[in-house]
């Protein structure tokens, strides 16, 4: 219910009355109030004012499975959301939800990573509250020789979700470093890490694994001069569950089109 609330008060064009949450979801008043004071709690800025109802003026960034869900504008990518605060791997997470029989477009998403892994072996850092770790299921329909062009599917949904937030438009300059990196001025802010389960020739799943740094002000020194933000590249207004939204949105769009066109 929480979810559902969070959405229909971002969807409202003003306020919307108790009475009105209360007949939506068959609930109490006493029982929509608590979730209204759960939200602001957790940082959310709702306005309550009598005989008008709730208005959301604006929200933390925060990343937890009703923010997610609440944002998420897509028919099957990242409808099913599996949210951990702290979680080994996404990439390794989605591996084994792909096994047990997922559906597609099942993504996870972290706060923090503990093991999260880079490609050809390397590690990939995903500090707490600074960054985005997320991973996508994916069952395509074609043949494993064919599946190194979803990389690039997401590379350019995620490019185009960085370059629609506040602050870095089109004067920077986002690039796709084929066929897995994203950069902003020369350095890495985005990378993406691709991994199938397959046989000679059919795919079991497709998992797609991104790693956005996002708030993060410093990096260890040896990527000093490799790696950037979103903050250092002066985003710094950036909600992290807005741009896994966004990004998602587009690679629901780009996907369907690539099974279409083989594209
Ligand atoms: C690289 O540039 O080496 C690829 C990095 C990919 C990191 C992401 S973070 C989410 C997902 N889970 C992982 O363990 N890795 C990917």
């Amino acid at each position: 219910m929480k979810a559902q609330i969070l959405k229909m008060l971002r969807e409202a064009d003003g306020y919307i009355s108790g009475q009105q949450l209360c007949e939506k979801f068959g609930v109490s008043r006493t029982a929509v109030w608590k979730v209204i004071r759960q939200l602001q709690e957790e940082g959310y800025e709702v306005e309550a004012v009598r005989n008008k109802g709730y208005r959301i003026i604006d929200s933390p960034d925060v990343m937890t499975k009703e923010e997610l869900e609440s944002l998420m504008d897509t028919k099957w990518a990242g409808k099913n959301i599996v949210y951990y605060d702290e979680i080994d791997s996404t990439n390794l997470r989605i591996k084994q939800l792909g096994d047990e029989g997922a559906v597609e477009g099942t993504l996870a998403v972290a706060d923090r990573q503990t093991a999260g892994r880079g490609r050809r072996g390397r590690s990939w850092d995903s500090p707490a509250g600074e960054s985005i770790s997320m991973s996508i299921l994916l069952r395509p329909q074609i043949t494993p020789n064919q599946a190194p062009m979803l990389t690039l599917v997401m590379a350019c949904s995620v490019a185009e979700g960085i370059m629609d937030c506040k602050d870095v438009c089109g004067e920077q300059q986002i690039q796709i470093k084929w066929p897995n990196d994203i950069i902003i001025h020369g350095k890495k802010l985005v990378g993406i890490l691709t991994e199938m389960s397959t046989e000679m020739t059919w795919i079991h799943y497709v998992v797609i694994g991104v790693g956005i740094n996002v708030h993060q002000q410093t990096f260890p020194e040896e990527l000093e001069d490799k790696a950037s933000s979103l903050d250092l590249a002066g985003a710094q207004s950036v909600k992290r569950a807005e741009l896994v939204a966004e990004v998602m949105k587009r690679f629901e769009i780009y996907y369907e089109q690539f099974e279409k066109e083989g594209d």
